[in-house]
């Protein structure tokens, strides 16, 4: 089928919440996707910071392939190898603690924010069970996740959402103290906002908020679903910042593309989760976790992709930066690592419309940020392209 009647079918059968731009991908390697009349694209967002090892990744591919001819799916009411080797691994790249596995980042921001709450019941201190979140933030679309994510617009026509959240300014550390009460629980804050338009905390709040939670005997959880393994330049972007969370959710680049989520918590919380607590039939399963122990080994083999990152991540925000003193709708500029946004003083969404016309993929959140997410293994020729494409793009822009 070409792409017309793919997406002409597409709008017949599949509920339209999502505003795709109008590109059916058929195919992808490294950077680069295709679409079913052959039109090659560079992939600037990579399935939202998902691909971090690029398309069809061919270790992930054959790590599949392998574990699809051994176990599929086990479940948890048994023990499987792939879970179980990377529960280790992920505890070895970030700190002493347990995982619990699920399927997508809403789930582990489910998992956390019931940990939490389970903490405090186990502790004998159930009324401390509000969460402190961040204006802007996005923690995804079930209903606890949507709660805690402070936008008016994820919960509108679903009200009454769930209580138990109080919202404060996202790089405002006296507004977080200000807002601890007696029924406070926990913290919880992206290390940068993705979502939001890839939003970039002042250096030391990360730290602010530890010594808050330490202070107040909060539980600190830092969601690095979008910022996590290797996207800004360390394997996670807690990690520059010298302090440990008590909770972690991972997901998006954890599997390479295939789904899987996890939360990570210390033992003196994850002890609180006990038989029966929680649960997922496909959390941990053994395909998600083949995919996803590439990832993680490839990512701590060595420095190569984390060094590509910053490198590459570095020499990209300095080119936009210079473009930026040539373009008048250009507000500004952020990032770290492949995480970079740039604000627009005009609509995003036509900006995207023309750079895929021109072959290249990018995204806008939150109407004027232009989002760019590449692969973590883009090379230097990609990341020229991309600026050309860019720059292209932005002249015909100019003076609309
Ligand atoms: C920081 C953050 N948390 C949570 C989520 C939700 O993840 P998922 O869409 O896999 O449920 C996202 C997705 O964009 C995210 O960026």
């Amino acid at each position: 089928m070409n792409s017309d009647e793919l997406m002409s079918l597409s709008n017949q059968y599949i509920m339209g919440t999502y505003n795709r731009s109008p590109l059916v991908i058929m195919k992808g390697a490294g950077s680069k996707v295709v679409d079913p009349e052959g039109k090659e694209y560079l992939d600037f967002i990579s399935g939202i910071a998902v691909n971090s090892l690029g398309h069809c990744y061919p270790p992930i591919a054959a790590a599949l392939q392998e574990q699809s001819r051994r176990l599929i799916h086990a479940s948890n009411l048994y023990y499987s190898e792939p879970q179980i080797l990377l529960a280790k691994k992920l505890i070895e790249m970030t700190f002493d603690g347990k995982v619990f596995f699920c399927n997508s980042g809403a789930e582990a921001i489910e998992a956390a924010l019931k940990l939490v709450r389970k903490y405090f019941t186990t502790e004998g201190k159930p009324e401390r069970y509000e969460i402190i979140t961040m204006d802007g933030s996005f923690h995804g679309r079930t209903y606890g996740a949507m709660s805690a994510s402070a936008q008016e617009k994820l919960h509108k026509g679903y009200e009454p959402i769930l209580p138990g959240f109080v919202y404060v300014n996202y790089n405002d550390l006296d507004a977080v103290e200000k807002a601890i009460s007696s029924k406070t629980a926990g913290i919880l804050a992206e290390p940068m906002q993705g979502e939001r338009g890839v939003v970039v905390p002042s250096p030391h709040y990360l730290k602010g908020l530890r010594e808050l939670a330490d202070r107040h005997g909060l539980v600190l959880v830092f969601d690095e679903i979008q910022t996590g393994l290797g996207r800004t330049g360390s394997l996670f972007a807690y990690q520059a910042s010298g302090i440990t969370p008590d909770i972690l959710t991972v997901a998006k680049g954890l599997g390479g593309g295939v789904p899987i989520g996890a939360m990570i918590a210390k033992n003196h919380i994850n002890k609180a989760f006990s038989f029966g607590s929680h649960g997922s039939t496909f959390g941990g399963n053994p395909l998600a976790c083949s995919a996803g122990l590439v990832v993680v080994e490839t990512l701590t083999a060595d420095d190569v992709l984390l060094e590509n990152t910053r490198r590459l991540g570095g020499w990209i925000l300095g080119k936009l930066k210079e473009i930026q003193s040539r373009f008048s709708f250009i507000k500004e500029v952020r990032g770290k690592g492949l995480l970079i946004g740039m604000e627009l003083l005009i609509d995003g969404r036509p900006i995207v419309l023309k750079c895929l016309e021109k072959g290249l993929l990018i995204n806008c959140t939150s109407d004027r940020v232009l989002r760019f997410a590449p692969p973590l293994n883009i090379t230097s020729d990609d990341a020229d392209a991309f600026i050309k494409i860019l720059e292209t793009v932005f002249k015909e822009f100019e003076g609309k």
